[in-house]
């Protein structure tokens, strides 16, 4: 594995290989090593963060090992106009290892083309949150006791919630059965569900009956409306609020299940479920360390094993990305590049229309040319 940018990309056997690693890093999450002695962990935060950046240098800390950056893009050079290229070409020479926040989709792909050290993908836009899903996956193993046929109920801003498509796609191999609960208009992407249901054979249902849902769950994972993605806020305004996680819905969860949320929250679970055995949103976040002491060890070749990552090269295309939320639409130098979508998936969904079906390779993007 060189770079981070997509937990899909890992096998089955790797993600297993790298949660092991993450377990064995539980105890030196608080007590420390010297591990990673002399390495530095460059944090480049173009977004608010507060659990990822800190917990990404907490991680390199107990590591032993040292961390910088900047956690306002506005005081970079950024606002100087230079570009990501030139960004990452620049903090590549004083780091052994970059995790990077962007708002547009792809955006850690696109750096991953440009360093010669590891690139983590912190949160691209809407698009993924790779290192969230590894804590969340952490957590589930070690709260839950299995991460295979789990009944997962996602429920909140599953369009934007970076966080729920990257969780998706990684349980997939371990064979779980997905119930979505999204108001109208967040529903996954397009990409997502295709991508679910007919290239990795994971049943995909969907409702709006959450009591319904949470009756059978064994996890039930939360997000939060991301107001930030919105373009307008009447769209915004039009789904605030519409779902809540309340004492009412978790009292049907059976017992022992978990009720998950990458945080932070706004309104969707009150403070009142707090206090129920199955909230387990707060030690979700202390596993943030260790998974991520994992996969920094991991891409500076500090643990035994080799975790294997499918890299996937696309084909360049005289064809700009339509959609205005990918890296290509704000860094214009970057090539277009592609992938081809296979024509026995592409043609399970009628609504792509007739012609030859990519996805972009940055941003999940679906066209037919
Ligand atoms: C999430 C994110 O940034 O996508 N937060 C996090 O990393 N813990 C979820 C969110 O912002 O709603």
């Amino acid at each position: 594995m060189k770079h981070f940018v997509d937990i899909s990309r890992l096998s089955k056997q790797g993600l297993t290989a790298l949660l092991a690693v993450a377990e064995e890093m539980v105890p030196l999450a608080r007590g420390g090593t010297d591990l990673a002695a002399g390495k530095i962990l460059a944090t480049l935060f173009y977004e608010p963060s507060t659990r990822t950046r800190l917990s990404f240098e907490s991680a390199m800390q107990r590591l032993g090992g040292r961390a910088l950056g900047f956690a306002d893009a506005a005081a970079s050079s950024v606002a100087k106009g230079e570009s990501l290229a030139d960004t990452i070409r620049t903090v590549d020479k004083y780091a052994d290892v970059i995790a990077v926040r962007h708002p547009a989709e792809g955006a850690a792909l696109a750096c991953s083309f440009y360093a010669e050290v590891p690139i983590i993908n912190a949160g691209d836009g809407g698009h993924l949150h790779p290192t969230q899903t590894l804590l969340d996956l952490l957590t589930i193993k070690r709260e839950f006791g299995r991460l295979e046929n789990l009944s997962v109920v996602l429920t909140g801003d599953l369009r934007y919630g970076r966080t729920a498509s990257s969780l998706a796609l990684a349980l997939a191999p371990f064979k779980p059965r997905l119930v979505c609960v999204a108001p109208e208009g967040l529903e996954f992407p397009p990409h997502v569900v295709r991508r679910l249901r007919a290239e990795l054979g994971t049943p995909v249902e969907e409702t709006d009956d959450l009591a319904a849902a949470a009756r059978g769950a064994d996890v039930l994972y939360v997000t939060r409306i991301q107001q930030e993605r919105f373009f307008s806020t009447d769209d915004y305004l039009k789904v605030k609020g519409s779902y809540v996680v309340d004492k009412r819905i978790v009292e049907l969860m059976p017992e022992g299940s978990l009720v998950l949320h990458p945080l932070p929250r706004v309104d969707e679970i009150p403070p009142a479920v707090d206090d129920d055995a199955r909230a387990r949103y707060f030690e979700q976040m202390r596993y943030g360390v260790p998974a991520r002491m994992a996969l920094i060890a991991a891409l500076l070749g500090l643990t035994p094993k080799k975790i294997p990552y499918k890299e996937i090269r696309g084909e360049e295309l005289e064809l700009p990305c339509p959609n205005p939320r990918c890296v290509t639409a704000s860094e214009k130098y970057l090539k277009k590049l592609y992938t081809p979508i296979l024509d026995k998936t592409a043609s399970l969904f009628g609504e792509l229309g007739e012609g030859k079906r990519y996805r972009c390779l940055y941003c999940d993007y679906e066209v037919v040319v």
